[in-house]
């Protein structure tokens, strides 16, 4: 079992590179599987998610190259419609090949998904989405099962809780129905439009990404494309977090400045320096961070995955701050870990009540999930004494080379595998 130890108490200081976004590669590895034919995505970053998905795709009889962040998929002989149910259960974002599989291949049947524990995220409304489209959809065995007749159908369909999943997985479908599909309260996050450009360049016509009504106009075939996924804009606020958290200084660079507006206006009035540049933002703390409030939204909200590392950097601020959780049902597993570490917050329905502490202090914590682990690092960042931190494999799901990135900027980190530890016992 391999763990992070992280020795706290020094400021983060310095330039890190943002990875490719995690949660765009994976629809758009999906919707690259849509044409029997060779796309090249570039800037695809190496996180255990990626892999899962390749492998599951891999399975259906999709070929693959990964070297560096350039990723090639040759999707020409993909034959199989049922995926992998143990890999599918390792992550949510198994359930983009329900879409792909209706679009392709006019059947589906793809295991439920399993995932990070946040909540119980079902998957309704993708099912009655596809159900919208003319697709008979059922659940038996834990499998949903869908298909249609030849084409899906165009149709209107209402995106409920403007969920990012749906919207993406109803796009990957209606690319290749008869008629156009209009999706209303549609997601507008970033990653919604970073798959809809790509569809685009497939030769699909998508029309509205980044606003609430999307219209697809179905088209019977796409081709393959060559694309450059979007920096990830929850990891470059990862490690800015860390930087405000430390009292450090830390440019997060080969990022779009635009996507940070909610995470900067809170770390600003909580005390932070930011400055803007073309491809970059700065953060810098000089002094003791004040507490803040804040409401996770949808884009251009303030990101329900930024909501753990925060609670993590506000654990020492000044007063009491808040962050009311309104996307997911249940994001708190997390705080018991960060109370092990001394953090004093308290739950109170959808809201967390953070009292600043003068000092955390390490302890043996979990990663419970990817941005539950991205919280206690952050917390082990600014702890006095070492924090263990184990069940690392969830962080890796989602973080790219976290330990080198970490190490760049200057903190006390290392990975350590027991079994190694034991073989040189
Ligand atoms: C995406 O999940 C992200 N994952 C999540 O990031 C992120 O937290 C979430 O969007 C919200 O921004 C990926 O992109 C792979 P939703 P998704 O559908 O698409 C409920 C991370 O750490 N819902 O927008 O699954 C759902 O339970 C991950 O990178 C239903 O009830 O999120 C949630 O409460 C964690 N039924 C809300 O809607 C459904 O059929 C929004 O979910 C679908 C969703």
């Amino acid at each position: 079992m391999e763990r992070i130890v992280i020795t706290g108490g020094r400021p983060l200081r310095g330039a890190v590179r943002v990875s490719g976004a995690k949660n765009s590669s994976l629809p758009i590895i999906a919707a690259a599987c849509l044409a029997p034919d060779v796309s090249v995505l570039e800037n695809v970053p190496h996180c255990q998610d990626v892999l899962t998905l390749q492998a599951i795709l891999a399975d259906l009889g999709v070929r693959f190259e990964f070297a560096g962040t350039r990723m090639t998929i040759d999707a020409g002989g993909l034959y199989r419609t049922i995926p992998d149910y143990a890999l599918c259960r390792r992550m949510r974002a198994s359930f983009y090949t329900a879409g792909l599989l209706l679009a392709r291949m006019g059947r589906a049947e793809v295991p439920l998904p399993g995932g990070c524990s946040i909540g119980t995220r079902p998957v309704d409304f993708h099912m009655k989405g596809f159900a919208a489209l003319g697709a008979g959809v059922a659940t038996e065995h834990g499998y949903m099962k869908a298909s249609v007749a030849r084409r899906a159908k165009g149709a209107p369909f209402y995106v409920p809780r403007s969920s990012v999943g749906t919207t993406i997985n109803l796009m990957l479908a209606a690319s290749t129905a008869r008629g156009v599909t209009t999706l209303t309260n549609a997601a507008r996050e970033p990653e919604v439009v970073d798959t809809a450009v790509f569809l685009n360049l497939m030769g699909a016509r998508v029309r509205g990404a980044g606003t609430d009504t999307i219209t697809i106009r179905g088209i019977s075939a796409l081709h393959g494309a060559q694309y450059t996924i979007i920096p990830d804009r929850i990891e470059a606020g990862t490690y800015l977090l860390c930087g405000v958290a430390t009292g450090g200084d830390v440019l997060a660079e080969g990022l779009i400045p635009e996507h940070f507006q909610a995470l900067l206006g809170k770390v600003t009035e909580a005390g932070a320096e930011t400055v803007v540049e073309p491809d970059g933002v700065r953060v810098r703390v000089a002094r003791e961070l004040a507490a803040v409030d804040v409401d996770t939204a949808p884009y251009p909200g303030f990101a329900t995955d930024l909501h753990p590392p925060l609670a993590a950097a506000l654990a020492r601020a000044r007063g009491t701050s808040s962050i009311r959780e309104t996307v997911h049902d249940s994001r708190f597993a997390y705080v018991d870990e960060l109370r092990r570490m001394g953090a004093e917050m308290k739950v109170e329905g959808d809201t967390l009540r953070i009292t600043g502490v003068e000092q955390l202090t390490g302890a043996p914590v979990e990663a419970l999930d990817i941005r539950a682990g991205a919280a206690v690092v952050i917390a082990a960042l600014t702890a006095e004494g070492t924090t263990e931190i184990r069940t690392v494999e969830n962080i890796d799901r989602g973080y790219e080379g976290l330990t080198e990135k970490l190490r760049s900027l200057g903190a006390r980190v290392e990975r350590v595998d027991d079994e190694a530890i034991r073989e040189v016992v």
